[in-house]
């Protein structure tokens, strides 16, 4: 049965400890077949594919149109996993009518059913309760938040100190009043990981966030080793970028030796 944002707020709710949220990113549909058909409960078309596909050094250069083109690609490979979209940087920042417009046209065109976007300041929050508002479920994300990487001065670990903290824990409450039905902490120190998860009624996804989160999310590309850098919390369970380099280059010694074709 296909994964609905309801039963993402069941697995809390109902208190299964038994069922860890598995959430991982696809940016084509190859990769949306791939995490689909392993079992992950969502697949997020994170706008880390501005660096990890398409060569950016930060997120800030993927536009709406870059973004819906990955959706529906991924939307045509992923048939049971809840399909999860981020808000492009300065796609929904300048008024509650282009917030609404954005995520609206990424549901209508692309076919996802849920938008995620970063920080849980005030004007995040105001976005975010009035997406919530029109029907359109949004995923929190707080801690590090790639599109303020300028602000932050690089894609460090936040909430170390008790003031950071405290901080990054209102803010995932204020999000939770708001109205997300999910909230992503990426690389934040484990405890205050735990403790925003055991504040909040709705699940926290973790990513570089330790063990005490209601589940996990990773960049697929560094889960499959794919990645020419990965950042120190994620994990490669294959290595298959260099045996594409090694299949590459069994191809080019065949056709210049003469073995392929046969
Ligand atoms: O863009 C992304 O891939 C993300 C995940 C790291 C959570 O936001």
């Amino acid at each position: 049965m296909a994964v609905s944002v309801q039963q993402i707020l069941q697995w809390k709710q109902t208190h299964q400890p038994s069922h860890p949220i598995t959430m991982l990113t696809a940016w084509d549909v190859m990769s949306g077949q791939i995490v689909d058909q392993a079992g992950a409960d969502i697949v997020l078309v994170g706008d880390s594919l501005a660096m990890v596909t398409l060569g950016y050094d930060t997120t800030l250069p993927l536009t709406l149109d870059d973004m819906l083109i990955c959706a529906k690609a991924v939307r045509r490979g992923v048939k049971s996993a809840l399909l999860v979209v981020d808000l492009p940087f300065l796609s929904y920042q300048t008024s509650l009518e282009e917030a609404i417009h954005t995520a609206g046209r990424l549901l209508k065109e692309a076919g996802v059913q849920a938008v995620k976007l970063e920080g849980g300041h005030q004007a995040a929050v105001e976005i975010v309760s009035r997406l919530v508002q029109w029907g359109i479920p949004v995923m929190g994300h707080v801690g590090l938040t790639p599109q303020s990487v300028n602000q932050l001065g690089g894609f460090r670990k936040q909430g170390k100190s008790h003031a950071g903290a405290e901080q990054i824990l209102a803010e995932a409450q204020a999000l939770e009043q708001a109205g997300v039905f999910s909230i992503v902490l990426e690389h934040i120190p484990a405890d205050l990981a735990g403790t925003i998860t055991k504040a909040l009624g709705i699940p926290t996804i973790g990513i570089g966030a330790g063990i005490h989160c209601d589940g996990q999310v990773l960049v697929t590309a560094d889960v499959l080793g794919l990645s020419a850098w990965q950042p120190p919390f994620a994990k490669a369970y294959a290595n298959l970028r260099s045996q594409a380099i090694e299949a590459a280059q069994r191809f080019c010694e065949e056709v210049r030796s003469g073995q392929y074709p046969a």
